[in-house]
């Protein structure tokens, strides 16, 4: 085990020994699915399971979260339990079941039609619809019974993830005050002049305020959520502190840049079987030797998949000698289909492609290759490896995994990282080549400075990165809100 993880441990041994930790999330650390009739257990691939996982695995502990498996149920006991990891139990799941019609209106309606476009300024408006609301504080209160069910009125850390549960930390003070509450919002928060549109904003930032300790990925944020409080409430921000004073209550706004498991990611990219498979990437795809760019990403709005499309079609009008040797291979895995923004977004990409590559197309040759598609992680580090770029051009974005994934994967050194500086990893990743994914111009010529800078300064670059992403990691991430929690206790 690595230095970072036994450090992360002993902390949780030693902070969470008087009282018991919850991990509250939507999404589940452990999710059970059928194949024809048998019963699969599968990881999501989520930072926050990598961080989390650890460390109620050390310390033991209850994990609360939306059982979305279909067969969940079946793996579960009457209360929802499930001892997990399932091959050597260290902790217990406790799922959340929810309708159809709750999951419609809580997770598809106002989480994400609603919160996530308006925290992300990507130029989609947001829908607020007063049924969405509703689910929303109904499911809300249905996590805070399932906490109080399993602690009752005992002492404990519970440990909040994300936009799906902002009203959780007043409701669980409410029910308990000898809990203490941290929320990690895994978001941006945007100014308050985009947050004041919402109808709910004052119960949201009331359901927020009820938190000891609330976390961004970057300061920016936290002067974002401090800005709107002191616009929308009657509270007392103290800037100085990055604290705000709400009924008595003090909230503390800290930010917590979240990042990957970086030994654990370089060592699965150097492996036979990663390299096998660049050998498969190429033959299927008949890669050219150099000159390949790749884009992996979760097929969503905020992504700017677009726009880089766009950015690759003129850099082969401007660098028409690259026509037959330069192929982009873009993964865009489909996400939360249910939402109709999405599925536009999934025609518009298919469209602009098929445009590029019949504009460009030269005998079997076309410049992109998209395969909207899950990939397993081994696949996903045999791309990173052969790229001499990879395109992160988010319009906004809390952190950015795949940009620090990217860099964890490049073993040898010789990649490239276009990175959007409207992301949360663009104020760590300095050494990146920073881009403004809304300047095609631009982007095109930023694609083209990396096929070309010289090998120096392209390994130069990325040692720095990865000095970065190894000294800042996901164990870092949950070491610092640890140790926060545990000076609370
Ligand atoms: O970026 C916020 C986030 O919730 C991540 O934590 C997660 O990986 C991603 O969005 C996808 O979320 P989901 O598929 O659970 O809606």
């Amino acid at each position: 085990m690595v230095q970072n993880q036994v450090t992360l441990r002993r902390l949780a041994r030693q902070t969470l020994r008087s009282r018991p930790l919850v991990v509250v999330s939507n999404r589940e650390p452990y999710i059970h699915t059928r194949h024809n009739d048998e019963v699969t257990v599968m990881r999501p691939a989520s930072g926050m399971v990598v961080a989390l996982d650890p460390v109620l695995r050390a310390c033991g502990g209850i994990w609360v979260a939306h059982g979305s498996g279909d067969a969940d149920q079946q793996a579960a006991d009457a209360r929802g339990h499930v001892p997990v990891p399932p091959e050597n139990p260290a902790y217990t799941l406790r799922r959340v079941w929810l309708s159809k019609e709750q999951e419609e209106g809580y997770y598809y309606g106002f989480s994400n039609s609603g919160l996530w476009p308006l925290c992300h300024i990507a130029y989609r408006r947001p829908i607020f619809e007063k049924s969405h609301w509703d689910t929303y504080r109904e499911v809300n209160e249905l996590f805070a019974q399932s906490i109080a069910e399993e602690i009752g009125d005992q002492p404990a850390f519970v440990f909040v993830q994300d936009y799906h549960l902002a009203l959780l930390p007043r409701m669980l003070k409410e029910r308990n005050p000898n809990v203490i509450v941290a929320l990690f919002w895994h978001i941006p928060w945007p100014n308050p002049e985009a947050f004041r549109i919402c109808p709910w904003k004052k119960a949201l930032l009331e359901g927020l305020l009820g938190c000891d300790i609330l976390g961004f990925h970057v300061r920016y944020h936290c002067n974002n959520f401090i800005d709107t409080v002191d616009r929308e409430l009657e509270a007392l921000p103290d800037r100085e502190m990055t604290a705000v004073v709400y009924g008595g209550h003090i909230t503390k706004v800290r930010s917590f840049p979240i990042s990957v498991d970086f030994a654990a990611i370089t060592a699965a990219a150097d492996t036979p079987q990663v390299a096998r498979l660049m050998k498969q990437w190429r033959a299927k795809y008949k890669l050219p030797r150099n000159n390949i760019g790749i884009g992996v990403d979760r097929l969503d709005y905020t992504k700017g998949i677009p726009e880089r499309l766009r950015a690759i079609d003129r850099f082969l009008e401007n660098h028409p000698e690259y026509v037959g040797n330069f192929v982009f291979v873009q993964i865009g895995v489909p996400s939360r289909t249910h939402v109709a923004e999405y599925r536009k977004l999934g025609e518009e990409v298919e469209e602009i492609v098929g445009q590029i590559n019949r504009k460009h197309r030269k005998g079997v040759w076309k410049p992109i290759v998209y395969l909207a598609e899950h990939h397993e992680p081994p696949d996903i580090y045999a791309l990173y490896r052969l790229a001499r770029f990879c395109i992160v051009s988010s319009l906004h974005d809390g952190m950015n995994l795949v940009a620090k994934e990217f860099v964890s994967a490049n073993i040898k050194e010789d990649g490239v990282l276009l990175l959007s500086r409207f992301t949360g990893a663009a104020r760590q990743l300095r050494q990146a080549m920073i881009i403004n994914p809304y300047a095609v111009d631009e982007l095109s010529e930023s694609i083209y400075t990396a096929l070309t800078m010289s090998d120096k300064e392209v390994q130069a670059r990325m040692r720095r990165l990865r000095e970065t992403v190894r000294e800042n990691n996901i164990y870092k991430w949950a070491e610092s809100i640890l140790r926060k929690l545990s000076r609370l206790a």
